[in-house]
């Protein structure tokens, strides 16, 4: 399932960032990557840890965790420090798989990766080329939302960031471990909320929404893991 979650930061939360960003040191975007993404990723990222990295992913993380769409989409039980990166003069992310299981900072439990996000920094009229594509079940999607939206899409999918032509494609990216680690479960469960919200919303609360609220908790009680 892919969900496009629009206005997770501000404008003026991403002018902000990018200046910070403007201002920062880039790495080889290899340093995050197992042997199969080293042959195919070409771009620059944040230094992992680094103080800028912290600051700006806490604020990425907080801004996703209050979102409501992100929240009933997703089911977060874990989220990975976001990462920061950039793509310019022809950089790519060839076709790819995320890594099933991610080490996090010393200290911390492993993640096991279930949903990739992507927190676009840059507008589209920013750059060109730079979509991001991704393959599922039902065909071929490609990416480029503005500045402040996200796009959560499966972990397992196969995908890849296409060569960026002109300017530079700047953005967040992060790892969640989900309550409900199988996608089609987590899409059943997203659906039932939105129509859940919908009914709500056109008729107010009634015992149908009671009941079936209550119908979507039991299957989140069957599902989820914690
Ligand atoms: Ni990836």
């Amino acid at each position: 399932m892919m969900v496009h979650i629009p206005g997770v930061l501000s404008r003026e939360q991403v002018a902000q960032m990018r200046r910070q960003l403007d201002e920062s040191d880039w790495v080889d975007g290899r340093a995050s990557v197992g042997a199969q993404g080293a042959q195919v990723k070409r771009n620059r990222q944040l230094a992992e840890g680094s103080p800028l990295a912290m600051e700006l992913g806490n604020a990425v993380s907080a801004a996703l965790m209050a979102n409501p769409l992100f929240f009933s989409s997703v089911l977060p039980l874990r989220i990975l420090a976001p990462y920061f990166n950039s793509y310019g003069g022809g950089e790519h992310y060839g076709l790819h798989v995320d890594g099933a299981i991610r080490a996090q900072r010393p200290g911390m439990p492993a993640l096991r990766a279930d949903v990739s996000t992507t927190v676009f920094l840059s507008d589209p009229d920013e750059y060109e080329g730079g979509e991001l594509v991704v393959v599922d079940a039902y065909g071929t999607h490609e990416v480029k939302l503005p500045a402040g939206d996200a796009i959560v899409y499966p972990s397992g999918s196969v995908h890849q960031v296409l060569p960026v032509t002109r300017g530079e494609r700047i953005a967040s990216f992060l790892w969640t471990q989900s309550m409900v680690r199988d996608d089609l479960k987590r899409a059943m469960l997203f659906e039932l909320d939105t129509h859940i919200q919908a009914l709500r919303g056109a008729h107010g609360e009634s015992d149908a929404t009671v009941g079936l609220t209550g119908h979507y908790h039991n299957l989140l009680r069957m599902w989820a893991e914690v």
